[in-house]
């Protein structure tokens, strides 16, 4: 067995999953640069046979990425494997991740198919896709909950069959650690070839035990892979989380003495990149990358740490990318200091326009606020206005009026497929009364399910970043929009997320 902890990322997919996190294709390639910097061994893209969106977006992470296994998740069919491995054509080392329930509930309730039906298309998939790629893994859906006798003949039979990896998600998130780290346990000492592949863990964190049952099931089962996912992002209450993973096997190498891929100095950017992209804001107690992580309060802590860092601090804040806030740029800063900052925080623009667009934008940022912050530069070159996709509308400017006593009236100017238009509207406030001009021209009909203003670093001085969740015909979407002002923030995320509506691309969901 090997000591090496293999990284799978699945943030790209099963994080994408989560009702909102949808991102865009420049977004993902963007994502997928930050995980292979980060050198985690496996990035799942992605679901190809999902949407024709979908499908792009695999087969540019897997032109872009050179050192990661860039994998493409594949329901237990044909036409599925074939649409993974064409979206993966591209890659240097691609990888086909198919997968089928196999409790009995989901097989009989969701499949509405026999075990013995489900039993067939799991072998015959995993030879279908071994005909296609060589690295093949086999996930049983609800694995967890499935009856062992009948999942070790599945298992058995797909191993017999070439899968390489095989995967045993605890889809619902209903294990606890001790059990889980049995249940991969007794599965691997009774199937007679589960030598033949490397076992894989994937928690769900219903019960936020998703990163326990992982190390369970590494420590206990002898698990050799663990999917996780940036800032543990995923539907419902998401999956096991990477940092956290990742931090425990390095900080803990005497108890699980295993060696990890993993840069773990940028999984900062990673975490900062996930969260703005996608709007799901970290919180600040968030063990590794929330705010408060490495800050002490209480005076008897200060004064410890002060004295020797390790009498309250069990991992070095700069060695997962924290480094002290300090101002790092501003007005006089010219384009290759930008550009060298930007290289800094690990972050990699496609092209000379992606950066003379964020170059043009940290201007703009400077001449009104002095000192720029990494925080400011990240949510800069993470806003949607330097992305190279062509978007239906874009913000232009803002004028609001709000006094004690009057209702507030808000006059915005957009682009709306390239077009300049003006809408003005009164509201509660001046925030509500900008997105309602902007919704009186666009006349959308969305409902907004969250909005969330965040200060990026922390003081008033600070910019502002808002996310706009939007639901509309089934869909939800989020959008975000950062700026020294929050009226114009709250503008820019409404568009944003008005933007998102607008891409067409209807997903299948992975468990659907
Ligand atoms: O949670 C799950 O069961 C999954 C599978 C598709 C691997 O994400
Ligand atoms: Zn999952």
């Amino acid at each position: 067995m090997s000591d090496k902890l293999i990284i799978f990322d699945t943030t790209l997919r099963d994080g994408e999953q989560s009702p909102g996190a949808s991102m865009t294709r420049d977004e993902k390639v963007r994502i997928a640069r930050q995980l292979e910097r980060l050198k985690v061994d496996v990035i799942e893209a992605g679901f190809a046979a999902s949407s024709n969106g979908d499908f792009e977006a695999v087969q540019l992470v897997a032109n872009t990425i050179k050192e990661s296994i860039v994998c493409s998740l594949a329901r237990a069919n044909d036409r599925d494997i074939a649409r993974a491995a064409e979206a993966l054509k591209g890659a240097q080392r691609a990888r086909i991740h198919t997968f089928i329930a196999t409790s009995a509930l989901h097989m009989e309730k969701k499949l509405r198919m026999t075990p013995d039906q489900v039993f067939e298309q799991a072998k015959q998939s995993v030879r279908f896709a071994r005909n296609l790629v060589e690295d093949v893994e086999f996930s049983p859906e609800d694995g967890y909950r499935s009856d062992p006798d009948y999942l070790c003949r599945v298992l058995e039979a797909v191993i017999a069959e070439g899968a390489t990896t095989i995967n045993v998600p605890d889809t619902v998130g209903y294990a606890v650690p001790e059990l889980y780290g049995n249940f991969i346990k007794s599965l691997r000492e009774r199937i007679p070839n589960s030598d033949k592949a490397i076992w894989s863990v994937h928690c769900h964190n219903d019960l936020g035990m998703a990163v326990a049952n992982s190390l369970a099931g590494v420590k206990i089962g002898g698990a050799r892979q663990v999917e996780c996912t940036i800032n543990g992002l995923g539907e419902r209450a998401g999956n096991c989380s990477l940092e956290e993973v990742v931090m425990a096997v390095k900080t803990r190498r005497d108890y699980f003495g295993l060696d990890l891929n993993i840069d773990a100095r940028h999984i900062l950017a990673a975490s900062r990149m996930v969260s703005q992209t996608t709007g799901f804001v970290v919180q600040p107690n968030k063990a590794v990358v929330g705010a408060n992580a490495f800050a002490h309060a209480s005076g008897i802590h200060q004064d410890g740490v002060l004295k020797a860092r390790d009498t309250y601090e069990i991992m070095r804040a700069e060695d997962v990318g924290w480094s002290a806030n300090k101002i790092v740029l501003g007005k006089l800063s010219g384009r290759n200091a930008f550009k060298q900052r930007l290289q800094e925080l690990g972050v990699q623009l496609d092209s000379e326009a992606e950066i003379n667009a964020a170059f043009s934008r940290f201007k703009e940022l400077a001449d009104r606020k002095a000192e720029i912050f990494d925080e400011d530069i990240l949510a800069l070159v993470s806003d949607e206005s330097v992305s190279q996709e062509k978007e239906q509308f874009a913000f232009v400017s803002l004028s609001q009026h709000s006094e004690t006593g009057e209702r507030p009236h808000a006059a915005v100017v957009f682009t709306s497929a390239g077009k300049e238009v003006k809408s003005e509207s009164d509201g509660n406030g001046p925030v509500d009364a900008s997105l309602k001009a902007i919704e009186a021209h666009v006349q959308s009909g969305a409902e907004m399910v969250l909005y969330s203003v965040n200060a990026i670093s922390g003081s008033t001085e600070s910019q502002g970043e808002v996310t706009v969740r939007l639901q509309n015909s089934g869909r939800v979407v989020n959008g975000t929009g950062s700026d020294p002002d929050i009226v114009v923030a709250s503008a820019k995320a409404y568009l944003s997320a008005l933007n998102k509506l607008q891409s067409k691309a209807d997903r299948v969901a992975a468990q659907g």
